[in-house]
Protein backbone atom coordinates (compact mmCIF):
# COMPACT_ATOMS: atom_id res chain seq x y z
CA UNK A 1 0.00 0.00 0.00
CA UNK A 2 1.35 3.54 -0.74
CA UNK A 3 2.23 5.81 1.92
CA UNK A 4 0.06 8.00 2.87
CA UNK A 5 1.07 11.68 2.86
CA UNK A 6 -0.16 14.11 5.92
CA UNK A 7 1.17 17.44 5.49
CA UNK A 8 -0.95 21.16 6.12
CA UNK A 9 -0.89 21.64 2.62
CA UNK A 10 -1.46 17.68 1.61
CA UNK A 11 -3.39 14.75 2.68
CA UNK A 12 -3.87 12.04 0.67
CA UNK A 13 -4.16 8.27 0.62
CA UNK A 14 -5.81 5.85 3.91
CA UNK A 15 -3.93 7.47 7.00
CA UNK A 16 -2.44 4.80 9.27
CA UNK A 17 -3.32 6.84 12.82
CA UNK A 18 -1.14 4.59 14.45
CA UNK A 19 1.51 4.89 12.28
CA UNK A 20 1.07 8.53 12.78
CA UNK A 21 1.89 8.55 15.87
CA UNK A 22 5.33 7.14 15.52
CA UNK A 23 6.23 9.24 12.53
CA UNK A 24 5.11 12.22 14.24
CA UNK A 25 6.43 11.58 17.71
CA UNK A 26 2.77 12.38 18.93
CA UNK A 27 1.60 10.30 22.35
CA UNK A 28 -1.56 8.19 21.81
CA UNK A 29 -4.42 9.64 24.21
CA UNK A 30 -4.90 6.78 26.40
CA UNK A 31 -7.78 6.16 28.76
CA UNK A 32 -5.56 7.35 32.00
CA UNK A 33 -5.22 10.52 30.66
CA UNK A 34 -9.23 10.62 29.41
CA UNK A 35 -9.92 10.10 32.91
CA UNK A 36 -7.75 12.92 34.13
CA UNK A 37 -9.61 15.08 32.11
CA UNK A 38 -12.69 13.73 33.76
CA UNK A 39 -11.97 14.27 36.97
CA UNK A 40 -12.00 18.08 36.12
CA UNK A 41 -14.98 18.30 33.51
CA UNK A 42 -17.10 15.32 34.86
CA UNK A 43 -18.03 14.16 31.53
CA UNK A 44 -16.01 13.24 28.19
CA UNK A 45 -17.42 14.75 24.79
CA UNK A 46 -17.99 12.85 22.43
CA UNK A 47 -15.01 13.10 20.46
CA UNK A 48 -12.84 12.36 23.65
CA UNK A 49 -14.99 9.42 24.44
CA UNK A 50 -14.87 7.75 20.88
CA UNK A 51 -11.09 8.85 19.93
CA UNK A 52 -11.75 11.45 17.49
CA UNK A 53 -9.04 12.89 19.37
CA UNK A 54 -6.26 10.29 19.46
CA UNK A 55 -3.39 11.85 20.14
CA UNK A 56 -1.43 14.98 22.21
CA UNK A 57 1.89 16.55 23.21
CA UNK A 58 2.53 17.06 26.09
CA UNK A 59 -0.72 16.76 27.73
CA UNK A 60 0.06 15.59 31.23
CA UNK A 61 1.99 18.50 31.56
CA UNK A 62 -0.59 21.23 30.65
CA UNK A 63 -3.03 19.30 33.51
CA UNK A 64 -0.03 19.35 36.19
CA UNK A 65 -0.03 23.24 35.54
CA UNK A 66 -3.72 23.45 35.82
CA UNK A 67 -3.75 21.59 38.78
CA UNK A 68 -1.01 23.59 40.28
CA UNK A 69 -3.06 26.38 39.86
CA UNK A 70 -1.60 27.56 36.57
CA UNK A 71 -4.30 27.88 34.49
CA UNK A 72 -3.76 27.24 30.34
CA UNK A 73 -5.14 29.12 27.56
CA UNK A 74 -6.93 27.73 24.05
CA UNK A 75 -5.54 28.39 20.60
CA UNK A 76 -6.58 27.36 17.12
CA UNK A 77 -7.06 28.57 14.20
CA UNK A 78 -8.61 28.83 10.53
CA UNK A 79 -6.91 29.83 7.39
CA UNK A 80 -10.15 30.72 4.72
CA UNK A 81 -10.50 30.51 1.20
CA UNK A 82 -13.33 31.09 -1.07
CA UNK A 83 -14.70 27.80 -0.37
CA UNK A 84 -16.29 27.81 3.08
CA UNK A 85 -16.01 26.34 6.43
CA UNK A 86 -17.14 22.16 6.02
CA UNK A 87 -18.07 19.68 8.78
CA UNK A 88 -14.35 18.54 9.54
CA UNK A 89 -13.18 21.87 10.26
CA UNK A 90 -15.74 22.42 12.90
CA UNK A 91 -14.21 19.42 14.84
CA UNK A 92 -11.46 21.26 16.94
CA UNK A 93 -13.52 24.07 17.54
CA UNK A 94 -16.27 22.27 18.61
CA UNK A 95 -14.19 20.97 21.02
CA UNK A 96 -12.18 24.59 21.85
CA UNK A 97 -15.69 25.28 22.94
CA UNK A 98 -16.15 22.64 24.56
CA UNK A 99 -13.12 22.82 26.81
CA UNK A 100 -13.38 26.72 26.81
CA UNK A 101 -16.96 25.80 28.98
CA UNK A 102 -15.38 22.70 31.01
CA UNK A 103 -12.23 25.06 31.97
CA UNK A 104 -13.42 28.42 32.27
CA UNK A 105 -10.51 29.91 30.19
CA UNK A 106 -9.25 32.00 27.34
CA UNK A 107 -9.96 30.79 23.25
CA UNK A 108 -7.38 32.77 21.17
CA UNK A 109 -8.44 32.18 17.53
CA UNK A 110 -5.85 33.16 14.93
CA UNK A 111 -7.57 33.96 10.97
CA UNK A 112 -4.11 33.97 9.00
CA UNK A 113 -5.92 35.28 6.28
CA UNK A 114 -2.62 35.55 4.24
CA UNK A 115 -1.96 32.03 4.29
CA UNK A 116 -4.29 30.47 1.63
CA UNK A 117 -3.23 33.81 -0.34
CA UNK A 118 0.23 32.65 -0.18
CA UNK A 119 -0.34 29.19 -1.23
CA UNK A 120 -3.19 29.33 -3.94
CA UNK A 121 -2.14 30.47 -7.25
CA UNK A 122 -5.71 31.58 -7.87
CA UNK A 123 -6.80 33.60 -4.46
CA UNK A 124 -6.57 37.17 -4.16
CA UNK A 125 -5.78 38.40 -0.54
CA UNK A 126 -9.58 40.38 -1.00
CA UNK A 127 -10.44 36.88 -1.29
CA UNK A 128 -9.45 35.43 2.13
CA UNK A 129 -9.93 38.43 3.64
CA UNK A 130 -13.75 38.08 2.73
CA UNK A 131 -13.72 34.40 3.19
CA UNK A 132 -12.33 35.21 6.83
CA UNK A 133 -15.05 37.53 7.90
CA UNK A 134 -17.83 34.84 6.30
CA UNK A 135 -15.74 32.10 8.99
CA UNK A 136 -15.69 33.79 11.77
CA UNK A 137 -19.31 33.69 11.75
CA UNK A 138 -19.18 29.91 12.23
CA UNK A 139 -16.92 29.98 15.12
CA UNK A 140 -18.98 32.62 16.41
CA UNK A 141 -21.71 30.28 16.16
CA UNK A 142 -20.30 27.50 18.10
CA UNK A 143 -21.15 29.56 20.99
CA UNK A 144 -18.07 31.03 22.18
CA UNK A 145 -17.87 33.23 25.09
CA UNK A 146 -17.38 36.41 23.66
CA UNK A 147 -15.73 38.14 26.67
CA UNK A 148 -13.01 35.20 26.75
CA UNK A 149 -12.18 34.69 23.15
CA UNK A 150 -10.10 36.93 20.83
CA UNK A 151 -9.82 36.87 17.06
CA UNK A 152 -5.85 37.50 15.88
CA UNK A 153 -6.35 38.01 12.17
CA UNK A 154 -2.96 38.07 10.65
CA UNK A 155 -3.23 41.27 8.51
CA UNK A 156 -4.49 43.49 11.24
CA UNK A 157 -3.34 42.35 13.85
CA UNK A 158 0.62 42.40 12.16
CA UNK A 159 1.90 45.25 14.77
CA UNK A 160 1.58 42.24 17.46
CA UNK A 161 2.54 39.51 15.46
CA UNK A 162 4.98 40.19 13.51
CA UNK A 163 8.30 41.04 15.34
CA UNK A 164 7.16 38.09 17.73
CA UNK A 165 6.73 36.29 14.32
CA UNK A 166 10.78 37.44 13.21
CA UNK A 167 11.96 36.02 16.72
CA UNK A 168 10.71 32.15 15.81
CA UNK A 169 11.46 32.76 12.19
CA UNK A 170 15.43 33.29 13.13
CA UNK A 171 15.45 30.16 14.71
CA UNK A 172 13.66 28.25 11.45
CA UNK A 173 16.05 27.19 8.31
CA UNK A 174 14.64 26.70 5.23
CA UNK A 175 15.77 23.01 5.44
CA UNK A 176 13.71 22.35 8.38
CA UNK A 177 10.62 24.13 6.53
CA UNK A 178 11.02 22.24 3.36
CA UNK A 179 11.31 18.99 4.56
CA UNK A 180 8.12 19.55 6.99
CA UNK A 181 5.76 21.12 4.49
CA UNK A 182 7.12 19.54 1.07
CA UNK A 183 8.66 22.90 -0.38
CA UNK A 184 11.11 23.41 -2.86
CA UNK A 185 13.01 25.92 -4.36
CA UNK A 186 9.93 27.25 -6.65
CA UNK A 187 8.15 27.62 -3.28
CA UNK A 188 7.55 31.31 -2.75
CA UNK A 189 9.13 32.91 0.32
CA UNK A 190 6.23 33.82 1.89
CA UNK A 191 5.20 30.61 2.77
CA UNK A 192 8.52 29.64 3.92
CA UNK A 193 7.98 32.69 6.49
CA UNK A 194 4.16 31.40 7.48
CA UNK A 195 4.71 28.76 10.02
CA UNK A 196 6.24 31.20 12.53
CA UNK A 197 2.81 33.15 12.03
CA UNK A 198 1.48 30.22 13.14
CA UNK A 199 3.73 29.77 16.04
CA UNK A 200 2.95 33.49 17.45
CA UNK A 201 -0.67 33.19 19.13
CA UNK A 202 1.16 30.40 20.69
CA UNK A 203 3.01 32.88 23.28
CA UNK A 204 1.59 35.75 22.25
CA UNK A 205 -0.81 35.92 25.32
CA UNK A 206 2.18 35.40 27.91
CA UNK A 207 4.04 38.32 25.72
CA UNK A 208 1.19 40.78 26.66
CA UNK A 209 0.34 39.74 29.84
CA UNK A 210 4.34 39.34 31.11
CA UNK A 211 3.93 35.85 32.08
CA UNK A 212 4.16 32.73 31.04
CA UNK A 213 0.58 30.91 30.32
CA UNK A 214 0.40 27.45 29.23
CA UNK A 215 -0.84 27.27 25.99
CA UNK A 216 -3.07 24.02 24.51
CA UNK A 217 -3.71 24.04 21.09
CA UNK A 218 -6.19 21.22 20.01
CA UNK A 219 -6.03 20.61 15.81
CA UNK A 220 -6.41 18.21 12.81
CA UNK A 221 -3.49 16.27 12.75
CA UNK A 222 -2.58 17.54 9.34
CA UNK A 223 -1.74 21.05 11.11
CA UNK A 224 1.10 19.21 13.74
CA UNK A 225 4.10 20.17 11.59
CA UNK A 226 3.50 23.74 12.02
CA UNK A 227 4.12 23.21 15.60
CA UNK A 228 6.88 20.20 15.21
CA UNK A 229 9.17 23.12 13.57
CA UNK A 230 8.24 25.98 16.04
CA UNK A 231 7.45 24.19 19.75
CA UNK A 232 11.56 23.66 19.87
CA UNK A 233 11.92 27.39 19.43
CA UNK A 234 9.74 28.53 22.32
CA UNK A 235 11.82 27.79 25.21
CA UNK A 236 14.55 29.21 23.13
CA UNK A 237 12.67 32.44 23.35
CA UNK A 238 11.53 32.52 27.22
CA UNK A 239 7.99 30.61 26.38
CA UNK A 240 6.15 26.90 27.43
CA UNK A 241 6.15 24.67 24.71
CA UNK A 242 1.97 24.46 24.10
CA UNK A 243 0.33 21.11 24.89
CA UNK A 244 -1.67 19.38 21.73
CA UNK A 245 -4.92 17.76 21.13
CA UNK A 246 -4.74 16.01 17.80
CA UNK A 247 -8.36 14.80 16.13
CA UNK A 248 -8.25 12.32 13.18
CA UNK A 249 -10.20 13.17 10.02
CA UNK A 250 -13.62 13.61 9.10
CA UNK A 251 -12.81 11.43 6.08
CA UNK A 252 -14.40 12.61 2.19
CA UNK A 253 -18.19 11.41 1.84
CA UNK A 254 -16.63 9.72 -1.46
CA UNK A 255 -14.83 7.10 1.02
CA UNK A 256 -12.70 6.67 4.02
CA UNK A 257 -9.59 7.77 2.61
CA UNK A 258 -7.35 11.09 3.10
CA UNK A 259 -9.86 14.09 4.81
CA UNK A 260 -13.31 16.16 3.88
CA UNK A 261 -11.47 18.87 1.59
CA UNK A 262 -13.10 22.17 0.75
CA UNK A 263 -10.92 21.57 -2.45
CA UNK A 264 -13.35 18.88 -3.56
CA UNK A 265 -16.51 20.15 -3.10
CA UNK A 266 -18.10 16.12 -4.01
CA UNK A 267 -16.56 15.27 -0.65
CA UNK A 268 -17.72 17.86 1.54
CA UNK A 269 -20.74 19.13 3.89
CA UNK A 270 -20.41 23.05 3.94
CA UNK A 271 -22.31 24.26 6.97
CA UNK A 272 -24.38 26.38 4.39
CA UNK A 273 -25.33 24.11 2.57
CA UNK A 274 -29.60 23.59 2.43
CA UNK A 275 -31.48 20.64 3.17
CA UNK A 276 -31.74 19.71 -0.06
CA UNK A 277 -28.43 19.99 -0.97
CA UNK A 278 -27.15 17.80 2.29
CA UNK A 279 -29.83 15.25 0.62
CA UNK A 280 -28.64 15.29 -2.38
CA UNK A 281 -24.72 14.81 -1.61
CA UNK A 282 -25.45 12.05 0.87
CA UNK A 283 -27.36 9.59 -1.46
CA UNK A 284 -25.29 10.54 -4.21
CA UNK A 285 -21.78 10.66 -2.61
CA UNK A 286 -21.44 8.92 0.96
CA UNK A 287 -19.41 5.69 0.43
CA UNK A 288 -21.62 3.12 1.31
CA UNK A 289 -20.32 -0.16 2.93
CA UNK A 290 -23.54 -2.27 1.72
CA UNK A 291 -23.68 -4.86 -0.32
CA UNK A 292 -24.80 -4.44 -4.47
CA UNK A 293 -28.16 -5.34 -4.29
CA UNK A 294 -30.52 -4.99 -1.46
CA UNK A 295 -31.51 -8.61 -1.22
CA UNK A 296 -27.40 -9.32 -0.97
CA UNK A 297 -27.53 -6.79 1.64
CA UNK A 298 -30.16 -8.55 3.95
CA UNK A 299 -28.32 -12.15 3.20
CA UNK A 300 -24.69 -10.69 3.81
CA UNK A 301 -24.74 -7.94 5.71
CA UNK A 302 -23.06 -4.83 5.37
CA UNK A 303 -19.44 -3.74 6.83
CA UNK A 304 -19.90 -0.54 9.08
CA UNK A 305 -16.25 0.53 8.89
CA UNK A 306 -15.93 1.41 5.99
CA UNK A 307 -19.16 2.84 5.36
CA UNK A 308 -18.84 6.65 5.67
CA UNK A 309 -22.34 7.16 7.28
CA UNK A 310 -21.76 4.82 10.30
CA UNK A 311 -18.33 6.71 10.52
CA UNK A 312 -19.98 10.25 10.59
CA UNK A 313 -22.77 8.99 13.07
CA UNK A 314 -20.56 7.53 15.15
CA UNK A 315 -17.31 10.41 15.13
CA UNK A 316 -19.64 13.49 15.01
CA UNK A 317 -23.68 13.27 14.99
CA UNK A 318 -25.26 10.23 16.86
CA UNK A 319 -24.00 11.03 20.88
CA UNK A 320 -26.07 8.10 22.60
CA UNK A 321 -23.89 4.87 22.16
CA UNK A 322 -26.50 2.45 22.95
CA UNK A 323 -28.47 3.64 19.39
CA UNK A 324 -25.11 3.84 17.91
CA UNK A 325 -24.39 -0.03 18.52
CA UNK A 326 -27.86 -0.63 17.62
CA UNK A 327 -27.14 0.82 14.16
CA UNK A 328 -23.59 -0.65 14.19
CA UNK A 329 -25.54 -3.88 14.95
CA UNK A 330 -28.44 -4.09 12.53
CA UNK A 331 -26.41 -2.67 9.59
CA UNK A 332 -24.00 -5.16 9.61
CA UNK A 333 -26.38 -8.12 9.76
CA UNK A 334 -28.22 -6.71 6.84
CA UNK A 335 -31.63 -5.74 8.72
CA UNK A 336 -31.09 -1.70 8.48
CA UNK A 337 -30.39 -1.00 4.47
CA UNK A 338 -27.60 1.30 2.70
CA UNK A 339 -30.85 3.73 1.87
CA UNK A 340 -31.97 3.65 5.62
CA UNK A 341 -28.57 4.85 7.29
CA UNK A 342 -27.75 7.08 5.05
CA UNK A 343 -31.85 8.49 5.68
CA UNK A 344 -30.77 8.79 9.28
CA UNK A 345 -27.37 10.90 8.90
CA UNK A 346 -29.11 13.29 6.28
CA UNK A 347 -31.69 13.95 9.41
CA UNK A 348 -29.37 14.03 11.49
CA UNK A 349 -26.68 16.63 9.75
CA UNK A 350 -29.91 18.35 8.52
CA UNK A 351 -31.05 18.97 12.01
CA UNK A 352 -27.45 20.43 13.07
CA UNK A 353 -27.33 22.06 10.28
CA UNK A 354 -30.85 24.28 10.88
CA UNK A 355 -29.55 25.25 14.71
CA UNK A 356 -25.88 26.13 13.12
CA UNK A 357 -27.48 28.87 10.82
CA UNK A 358 -29.79 30.37 13.06
CA UNK A 359 -26.88 30.45 14.86
CA UNK A 360 -24.70 32.09 12.15
CA UNK A 361 -26.85 34.40 11.26
CA UNK A 362 -27.42 36.35 14.41
CA UNK A 363 -23.27 35.63 14.66
CA UNK A 364 -22.75 38.84 12.10
CA UNK A 365 -24.13 41.66 14.92
CA UNK A 366 -21.34 39.59 17.10
CA UNK A 367 -18.32 40.07 14.81
CA UNK A 368 -16.34 42.89 16.51
CA UNK A 369 -16.92 41.71 20.44
CA UNK A 370 -14.65 39.39 19.14
CA UNK A 371 -11.78 40.74 17.72
CA UNK A 372 -8.93 41.02 19.57
CA UNK A 373 -8.10 44.93 20.89
CA UNK A 374 -5.02 45.57 22.64
P1 LIG B 1 -7.67 25.12 7.92
O1 LIG B 1 -8.42 26.38 7.74
O2 LIG B 1 -7.23 24.38 6.70
O3 LIG B 1 -8.48 24.11 8.83
C1 LIG B 1 -9.02 24.52 10.07
C2 LIG B 1 -8.98 23.34 11.06
O4 LIG B 1 -9.76 22.27 10.55
C3 LIG B 1 -9.02 21.08 10.60
N1 LIG B 1 -9.53 20.19 9.52
C4 LIG B 1 -10.09 19.01 9.75
N2 LIG B 1 -10.30 18.34 10.90
C5 LIG B 1 -10.91 17.14 10.80
N3 LIG B 1 -11.33 16.60 9.62
C6 LIG B 1 -11.14 17.24 8.44
N4 LIG B 1 -11.57 16.70 7.31
C7 LIG B 1 -10.50 18.51 8.49
N5 LIG B 1 -10.15 19.43 7.53
C8 LIG B 1 -9.56 20.44 8.19
C9 LIG B 1 -7.57 21.51 10.43
O5 LIG B 1 -6.69 20.53 10.91
C10 LIG B 1 -7.57 22.78 11.26
O6 LIG B 1 -7.37 22.48 12.63
N6 LIG B 1 -3.04 26.78 9.04
C11 LIG B 1 -4.36 26.49 9.54
C12 LIG B 1 -4.98 27.67 10.29
C13 LIG B 1 -4.42 27.83 11.67
C14 LIG B 1 -4.45 26.86 12.71
C15 LIG B 1 -3.77 27.46 13.81
C16 LIG B 1 -4.99 25.57 12.79
C17 LIG B 1 -3.77 28.92 12.16
N7 LIG B 1 -3.38 28.70 13.43
C18 LIG B 1 -3.62 26.75 15.03
C19 LIG B 1 -4.84 24.87 14.00
C20 LIG B 1 -4.16 25.47 15.08
C21 LIG B 1 -5.26 26.05 8.42
O7 LIG B 1 -5.00 26.26 7.26
O8 LIG B 1 -6.41 25.41 8.85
Amino acid sequence: MKKAVVTPYEVKGQVDYGKLIKEFGVSELNNKLLERIKKHTKELHLFLRRKVFFAHRDLNWLLDEYEKGNKFFLYTGRASSTEGVHLGHLMPWILCQWLQEKFNVEMWFQFPDEEKFLYKKNLTLRDTEQGTLKDMLDTIALGFDARKTKFLVDTKHADLMYREACKVAKKITFSTVKASFGFNETTNIGSIFYTSMQAVPAFLPSVLKGKNIPCLIPLGIDQDPHFRVSRDVMPKLGFYKPAILHSVFLPPLTGMGGKMSASKKESAIYTTDSPRQVENKIRKYAFSGGQATLSEHKKKGGNPDIDVSYQYLKMFFEPDDKKLQQIYDTYKSGELSTAEIKEILIEKINKFLKAHQQARKKASKQVDKFIFKN
